[in-house]
């Protein structure tokens, strides 16, 4: 039973609404990034409970930004198509057909899926192609990779202006070149990008194991709080591996330059938005620069 589901009385439903106000405060007006992971919106009570706590971050003067990923979806989707998913160090190997199929699944499909849940609530969500207004501006990585693109720019003007209107800008990671050519992004490299771009005060990335672990194969190995220097060390340690390398490497480089703390969460927990923003509990690992 996690914390959030446990049956509270009214006083301490009383306690945990006093004890959100201090933290009301200090994120009022701040920017906020959250990497919404593939492997994390799978199931639909929570994604339904992920939005409410979107939501409620806006409704409380926060400004939240959504990056979303959909690894297994788009997996899905090339396999009923007869095509295999190949990945190297955690990055998926794209050739021309992976493209259309990603841009599809992300753009076509998870991008809207997220934008209506969130308004269900109201007029709030605005969702976004890294594609539109030059939003991402994107450099091929690498030529054995084909069509995985990394940031160039980010156009932070355009998430700026949604800001400032009470919007919450929705953000699907296929970037696009100065021809026209479009790249299949990283989703954690985009939400560090964007998260720098913005001088986030947070990043989070919700994805779907407890938090960084010491030993992948062991849960309990939980760390709740590291230096980015050490999550360096992890990476070249091969402490790490798959998903968790571009999370790690896009953590380190946007600690590095401005953004001020971030946090891997469980994103299978209901509420953990709400339990790390809100309240003294401390879930998932902290990563400070
Ligand atoms: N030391 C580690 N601690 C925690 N997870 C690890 C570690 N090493 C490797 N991993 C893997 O990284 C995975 C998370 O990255 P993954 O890319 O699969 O998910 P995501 O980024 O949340 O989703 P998406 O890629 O769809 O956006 C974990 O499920 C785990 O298997
Ligand atoms: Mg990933």
């Amino acid at each position: 039973v996690t914390t959030a589901e446990t049956i509270l009385s009214a006083p301490e439903k009383a306690s945990v609404l006093a004890e959100a106000l201090p933290y009301i405060r200090r994120f009022a007006g701040k920017v906020v990034v959250v990497k919404y992971g593939g492997n994390a919106m799978e199931d639909e009570s929570l994604a339904r409970i992920f939005a409410e706590d979107i939501v409620l971050m806006r409704a409380v003067g926060m400004c939240p930004v959504v990056v979303h990923g959909g690894g297994p979806q788009i997996g899905d989707l090339m396999s009923r198509l007869g095509k295999k998913p190949e990945f190297r160090r955690g990055l998926r190997v794209t050739d021309a057909d992976t493209l259309d199929i990603a841009r599809m699944v992300l753009v076509g499909r998870i991008n809207r899926d997220i934008v209506s849940a969130i308004n269900v609530h109201g007029p709030l969500a605005v969702g976004l192609s890294g594609e539109d207004a030059q939003l991402i501006s994107a450099v091929a990585r690498s030529p054995e990779l084909g069509f995985v693109g990394d940031v160039d720019a980010v156009n932070a003007g355009i998430l700026e202006r949604l800001l400032a209107q009470d919007l919450v800008p929705v953000l699907a990671t296929i970037g696009a070149d100065t021809t026209g050519q479009s790249y299949n992004i990283n989703a954690d490299t985009v939400a560090g990008a964007v998260a720098e771009a913005l001088g986030a005060e947070r990043l989070v990335y919700l994805t779907n194991i407890e938090g960084l672990l010491a030993d992948v194969r062991d849960p309990a190995s939980r760390i709740s709080a590291i230096a980015a220097a050490d999550l360096e060390a992890m990476v070249t340690d091969g402490a790490v591996s798959e998903g968790m390398i571009p999370k790690l490497a896009s953590c380190v480089h946007a600690l590095r330059n401005g953004v001020r703390r971030a946090h891997i969460l469980d994103g299978r927990v209901p509420h953990v938005l709400l339990l790390e923003f809100f309240t003294d509990e401390g879930v998932g690992t902290m990563v400070e620069p």
